[in-house]
């Protein structure tokens, strides 16, 4: 195990019901670095970052973050940890405005992490100070989705898991999306990105991990893996 790692997944094992999704799963996550979790449609992209944030059962393996094991812990005990996630479906209340999202989202500081500040994210979030009086209802899925990604900033998180953040957004919306994952990264975040577009991924991305039929296939470098055409074809849509 990595001692450089705030994420560190060994073998992960995973079912829903009698059906095995994920059955060896092993990834590190260092401070200030993303790490790629690339692979097609029902590869186990989301059952992975579910599985770490505990919201699905481990029926094998361990995961450790920032040194302690997390494996086994509810959902709630992981947040509390600092581990952010924001998941493919945007979690966002519709009745409250942009700002009482945020506000709904913030948690102490931690002892050594950045802590966020609303203005900071506005700042990083451009579009959302133009509209931090409005329900979130009223606003764009692209929108949203930052609002989500903001939301989980404001829990002050060691690592966020983002669950393919851009998805069915605008290209300057994913232009934005980009600059906050470099942003988080700046500020020393641990981010593991679950993408199928390697091309948004690997603007950001400092580490790949190909999963395939809940195995991991690949760990390498994002050039590396640009470069091995039996890997990329073998493994992603592209
Ligand atoms: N709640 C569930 N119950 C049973 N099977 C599920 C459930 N969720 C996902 N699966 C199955 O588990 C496998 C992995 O799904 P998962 O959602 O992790 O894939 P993914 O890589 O995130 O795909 P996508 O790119 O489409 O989001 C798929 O075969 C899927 O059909
Ligand atoms: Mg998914």
């Amino acid at each position: 195990m990595s001692m450089a790692a705030m994420l560190s997944a060994r073998r992960l094992i995973a079912y829903y019901g009698q059906a095995q999704i994920l059955s060896d799963v092993s990834l590190d996550v260092a401070s200030g670095e993303v790490a790629l979790l690339l692979g097609r449609n029902g590869a186990g992209k989301s059952t992975t970052l579910k599985t770490l944030i505990g919201l699905v059962p481990m029926a094998g393996g361990e995961v450790v973050f920032r040194g302690e094991r997390i494996d086994g812990l509810r959902p709630y005990q992981i947040a509390q940890r600092g581990l952010g996630y924001v998941p493919e479906d945007r979690r966002i209340f519709t009745d409250l405005t942009v700002s009482e999202n945020l506000e709904v989202g913030r948690q102490p500081a931690r002892k050594g992490l950045p802590a966020w500040t609303v203005k900071q994210l506005y700042k990083l979030f451009p579009n959302l100070a133009e509209m931090s009086a409005r329900p979130a209802s009223q606003m764009s899925g692209g929108e949203q989705q930052m609002l989500t990604i903001a939301r989980t900033l404001m829990g002050n998180p060691a690592c966020v898991l983002l669950d393919e953040p851009s998805e069915g957004l605008a290209p300057v919306i994913v232009d934005a999306m980009v600059a906050a994952i470099k942003e988080m990264k700046s500020q020393g975040l641990a981010v593991l990105l679950s993408e199928q577009n390697l091309h948004f991924a690997e603007d950001v991305a400092d580490r790949a991990y190909i999963i395939e039929k809940g195995s991991i296939r690949f760990c390498g470098g994002v050039s590396e893996l640009r470069d091995n055409d039996s890997v990329r074809s073998a493994c992603l849509a592209l």
